[in-house]
């Protein structure tokens, strides 16, 4: 089975190409070989390749920036995924998108479902959730997959900007009044290998649709940076930070461009009935990837 993998220098397309390829031949998009901006491109690979499935994770992900050129962010994350959908579509294949909880408005007391309203409050947020809206009036076969707070060892995200802070610093500051559930992108990545052998063994309509797609339990950003330096005691790295000296901030008290949502909670429990997943406890799954044997 020929898979059309977008973006596999980011987190999620990285650890998804390595669990794919031994399994599937696999196209391993990036921003030069398949970039979401150039119809033309994507529409020749599509063409030579004839996927039976599209994955796509690539996206503009820069949430900050993305306030100060939204039309590029419209292009990739919009259009370049609405051609995805129509193409798949036309072939009758599935469309595996990447979405994310910034959809919401974070204004909700509880985890959100997949039919509570969306409200985006950011450009990138608007952008992901146009890029839902393409899929689901194009008809095609899709399984849109919002995430949250998602880390690896890989690049640059909250766990490797910690790692960082906790080895050139004694303290540093981190908000605490957002609430969430990190979610490694290797867990993302297993659960997708997982529902793509379920949509190969039988074609299966009624599983198609929105699922939330994260690991279980609710912490903040600060409990989460002091539980990363904790592991990395536990692991033995040797760091100038200690949990105790991290200091809670108020996200009034840091500014940024974006505003993220207060309450990003992503109740998992229809993901995980539909397609038999166990979504870990956060805390086990990044003591898992802090100690390197996922
Ligand atoms: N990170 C999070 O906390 C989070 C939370 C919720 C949902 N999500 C969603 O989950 C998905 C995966 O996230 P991630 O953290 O793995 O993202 P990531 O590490 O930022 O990777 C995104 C990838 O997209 C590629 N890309 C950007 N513009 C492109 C273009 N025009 N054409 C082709 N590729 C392009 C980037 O290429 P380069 O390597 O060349 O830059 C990068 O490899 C995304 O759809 C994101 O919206 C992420």
């Amino acid at each position: 089975m020929n898979i059309l993998l977008t973006g596999i220098n980011g987190q999620v397309g990285y650890y998804l190409n390595k669990k794919l390829s031994p399994f599937y031949n696999v196209f391993e998009g990036t921003r030069d070989s398949f970039d979401l901006t150039n119809i033309d491109q994507m529409e020749s690979v599509i063409d030579e390749l004839s996927p039976s499935l599209i994955i796509n994770p690539a996206a503009y992900t820069y949430v900050d920036k993305a306030e100060k050129e939204p039309d590029l962010v419209f292009k990739t994350n919009v259009v370049g995924t609405k051609f995805l959908a129509e193409k798949s579509e036309k072939l009758g294949i599935p469309l595996i998108q990447l979405s994310t909880d910034y959809v919401f408005d974070g204004l909700k007391k509880g985890a959100y479902t997949e039919i509570d309203k969306a409200n985006p409050q950011s450009v990138y947020g608007k952008s992901k959730y146009d890029a839902e809206t393409a899929i689901q009036e194009s008809n095609s076969k899709h399984i849109i997959l919002r995430t949250s707070w998602v880390y690896s060892l890989r690049g640059k995200n909250f766990l490797t900007t910690i790692l960082d802070l906790a080895k050139n610093k004694e303290s540093f500051d981190i908000v605490f009044d957002q609430i969430g559930s990190p979610t490694s992108a290797i867990f993302i990545a297993n659960t997708i290998v997982d529902i793509t052998k379920k949509l190969e063994q039988i074609e299966k309509n009624n599983l198609y649709g929105i699922y939330h797609l994260t690991c279980s339990g609710v912490t903040n950003w600060f409990e989460f940076a002091k539980t990363i330096i904790l592991y990395a005691q536990e692991e033995g790295i040797s760091l100038k930070s200690k949990p105790e000296n991290i200091n809670p901030i108020k996200t009034a008290d840091f500014t940024t461009l974006a505003s993220r949502p207060e309450n990003s909670i992503l109740n998992n429990h229809k993901l995980a009935k539909t397609f038999e997943i166990h979504c870990p406890e956060w805390q086990n799954e990044l003591k898992l990837i802090m100690s390197d044997k996922p």
